[in-house]
């Protein structure tokens, strides 16, 4: 072998041992609230996992969305997009600590809106229950969720984000490189996801999430 490839084969080993211990960090994760998902995926940036079980007979989805590496003084959030593969506009489910518990909630992004809060509201589609919880032994949210899928489609541009409080509310995140690529795209019904934005170049979103908090 030549040099090139000897560094392809190493390439590709360590690429797959990678990827086999994120596939086995999720799917070997037991939540303490004895909940079981059918399906997870381990998202491509800031220590974040979706679980999820679809039902097709009612177009349902139990989601458990878990993010690491956050301690009690942020804010967590996951959303998924119905139009393009960016927070603005986005179906968010938001979660963080206060003195009394872990407060979870559902918000709507504008579209129109450059400066985004994440203020609570209904969205577009049902979430008949959601909850969170805070572990603060792993450094960990996870939100618990229902979601009445929107019709005709299980697959979606999904977006994920933490962030500093301020004054017990949600403050905008880092602009870093990990906070601009926690984009992607997540199919409930066939389990497939990926890690590319599905709609919009790298430009014009990193101009979107620049002027907004999430
Ligand atoms: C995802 O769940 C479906 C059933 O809901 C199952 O058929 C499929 O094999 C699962 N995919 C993975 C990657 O576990
Ligand atoms: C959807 O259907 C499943 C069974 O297929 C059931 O367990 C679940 O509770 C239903 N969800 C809602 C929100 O009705
Ligand atoms: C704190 O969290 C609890 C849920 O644990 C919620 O009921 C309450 O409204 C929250 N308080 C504030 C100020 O957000």
């Amino acid at each position: 072998m030549d040099r090139l490839q000897k560094t392809l084969v190493f390439g590709c080993v360590l690429f797959y041992v990678f990827a086999s211990t994120l596939a086995q960090d999720c799917s070997s994760y037991s939540f303490t609230s004895n909940n079981k998902f059918s399906n997870c995926t381990s998202l491509s940036v800031q220590s974040a996992f979706l679980h999820w079980t679809y039902h097709p007979a009612n177009h349902t989805a139990d989601i458990a969305f878990r993010h690491g590496g956050v301690s009690s003084s942020r804010w967590v959030a996951w959303a998924i997009n119905l139009g393009k593969a960016e927070m603005r506009g986005s179906q968010a489910l938001v979660a963080f600590s206060n003195s009394s518990g872990v407060r979870a909630y559902t918000s709507a992004l504008s579209t129109s809106n450059y400066y985004i809060t994440l203020s609570e509201g209904p969205l577009s589609f049902q979430v008949p229950k959601i909850s969170a919880e805070f572990l603060s032994s792993q450094s960990e949210i996870i939100i618990y969720a229902t979601l009445v899928l929107p019709s005709g489609r299980t697959s979606f541009n999904q977006v994920w984000q933490e962030g500093p409080l301020s004054s017990g509310a949600p403050a905008e995140h880092s602009q870093d490189s990990v906070h601009q690529r926690s984009v992607g795209t997540v199919d409930f019904g066939t389990g497939q996801t990926s890690a590319a934005a599905g709609v919009g170049n790298s430009k014009t979103r990193k101009r979107n999430v620049r002027q907004s908090i999430l």
